[in-house]
């Protein structure tokens, strides 16, 4: 992660405070076109309790090669990440500070926590009734998980702001990936959809947050999201020993073409920073300035790379460098190797 030392000139945590004051009254508004727009959902609506009675005549049968490696992985990725929301919910109630006990930030928070808790809970029941993934397995991982409590953490509240706006995304388009590879599996199709759209709408309330904050406070925010955006992780492999498995599943998934580098940086991280107009911002410290260079240089220097491993399949017509794409998840692997 890129480092900027002025951010350690001031106190943190005051700094943290400050920037949350500042834009509490437009949280109170992104808050309330959430709750307005929400449409609640049942999640016992959507299990497909009927196959239950497979289980009851054969017992526990799992991967019968109803779906491929590679959703299966990606499912097993992203229900991980939903598991952990106890500990996302810790690190943000850090962020937030008992200053903001009551305040919108922690109302946000737990109506967040409520929402992501469906998640877990629809997903598990879908493909265990289904018999897609090895139950002990997952319960294994999901234990090593959760008991190791690691997620992405930072100090700066605009890191967590920041980043927070592109792993719901992600988490977006990645579940809507999901859904229409399932297409024909009825029920699979509509849970996949629900969650994504639940991410959209969670992506939509820190996009329009930080919006707001990179009018107020430049750099700070320009700051947090060079330090997340560039070579941003997904949470699995944050602490880099999360996750079971991670780099398999990680590697099966971009296969799949459920989450690239190509998908992160052009449908994640350009759109972010065109909608909140970073090439426009004023007044920035030096080290934010700093800060912005990077972001654009990281983001010209990985699609230039994109697009020599695009010409070089296209040349050769092989499949192996085609797939090599889709097996980058990181750059710094992807520059040190090349
Ligand atoms: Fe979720
Ligand atoms: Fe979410």
């Amino acid at each position: 992660m890129k480092k900027y030392n002025q951010i350690f000139d001031f106190d943190i945590h005051d700094k943290n405070i400050e920037i949350l004051k500042t834009l509490e009254e437009d949280a109170k508004e992104v808050f309330s076109n959430h709750i307005n727009s929400r449409k609640d959902w049942y999640p016992h609506e959507m299990i497909p309790w009927n196959r239950y009675s497979n289980i009851e005549k054969y017992g526990f049968e799992y991967n019968k090669e109803k779906i491929s490696e590679n959703i299966s992985s990606a499912i097993y990725l992203l229900l991980m990440t939903e598991d952990n929301l106890p500990w996302y919910a810790r690190t943000i109630t850090g962020f937030i500070g008992p200053e903001n006990r009551y305040t919108i930030w922690n109302d946000w928070l737990q109506q967040w926590t409520a929402e992501e808790d469906r998640h877990s809970f629809v997903i598990r029941n879908y493909v265990t009734l289904n018999g897609l993934m090895d139950p002990f397995y997952l319960e294994d991982a999901r234990m090593h998980q959760v008991s190791s409590g690691l997620v992405p953490e930072g100090d700066l509240v605009t890191q967590w702001l920041t980043y927070t706006v592109l792993q719901e995304l992600a988490g977006r388009i990645s579940y809507r990936k999901v859904a229409l590879a399932l297409g024909d599996d009825t029920e699979g199709y509509h849970i996949m959809s629900k969650v994504a759209s639940d991410e959209n709408r969670h992506f939509i309330f820190y996009r329009d947050i930080c919006k707001k904050g990179f009018e107020k406070h430049p750099s700070e925010f320009l700051i947090g999201l060079a330090m997340e955006g560039i070579d941003f992780q997904l949470p699995g492999n944050h602490s880099g020993q999360g996750m079971i498995d991670f780099d398999i599943h990680s590697r099966n998934m971009a296969n799949g073409g459920f989450y690239n580098l190509d998908l992160y940086i052009n449908e994640i991280l350009k759109p972010s920073v065109d909608f909140w107009k970073i090439d426009q911002l004023k007044d920035l410290t030096p080290e934010a300035e700093k800060a912005r260079e990077d972001i654009f240089s990281y983001i010209d220097k990985t699609n230039k790379f994109i697009e020599k491993i695009k010409d070089r399949a296209l040349r050769s017509n092989s499949r192996s460098d085609s797939s090599e794409l889709n097996k980058i998840t990181h750059l710094p692997s992807l520059f040190e190797d090349k």
